[in-house]
């Protein structure tokens, strides 16, 4: 294990609506970058379909997820929404500007594209936080060492 390994995050699921077009995926590199106006920012691989559907609106949501909620982050962190409809069987709901929120989230945070940054074999989004709720108490799953913990 390299020492970027040692930089831990929340694992989360980025979640998207472009037009219609739903998608979500696992997102450990993840995190706060301003906080006035309060603004994070969320490394998306440019191959993804997040990816692809994150270029085409400018609204998407982060679901903070719980510690049982791994089965949940497998399916939204190994397969593509390209090809395959990950929201299948999932109990989800819509936020107010129809981003989807995940059953396993102990948190939602909605956030409006402000900025792109080309970061290698991956896009930076950096959002502005327009809605954010604590849905449960709890402690979220930790990704760190190329796992979560
Ligand atoms: C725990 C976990 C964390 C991940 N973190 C990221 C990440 O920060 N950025 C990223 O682009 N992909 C990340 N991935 C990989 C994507 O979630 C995965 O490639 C996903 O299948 C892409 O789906 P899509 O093509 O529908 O967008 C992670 C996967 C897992 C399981």
């Amino acid at each position: 294990m390299d020492a970027l390994g040692k930089l831990y995050s929340s694992t989360t699921i980025v979640t998207v609506n472009a037009w219609g077009k739903m998608n979500g995926c696992a997102v450990a590199w993840i995190t706060r970058v301003s906080l006035e106006p309060p603004m994070i920012a969320v490394s998306i691989g440019k191959q993804r379909y997040t990816h692809e559907l994150m270029s085409l609106t400018d609204h998407f949501g982060v679901c903070i997820m719980l510690p049982d909620a791994r089965k949940t982050i497998s399916i939204f962190g190994s397969k593509t929404g390209r090809y395959y409809n990950k929201f299948d069987g999932i109990d989800y709901k819509l936020s107010d500007n129809d981003v989807p929120i995940l059953p396993g989230s102990l948190a939602f945070i909605e956030c409006k594209t402000r900025g792109k940054l080309d970061a290698g074999d991956h896009t930076i989004f950096v959002g502005e936080v327009i809605h954010q709720k604590v849905l449960k108490d709890s402690k979220p799953l930790l990704y760190g060492e190329g796992r979560m913990l």
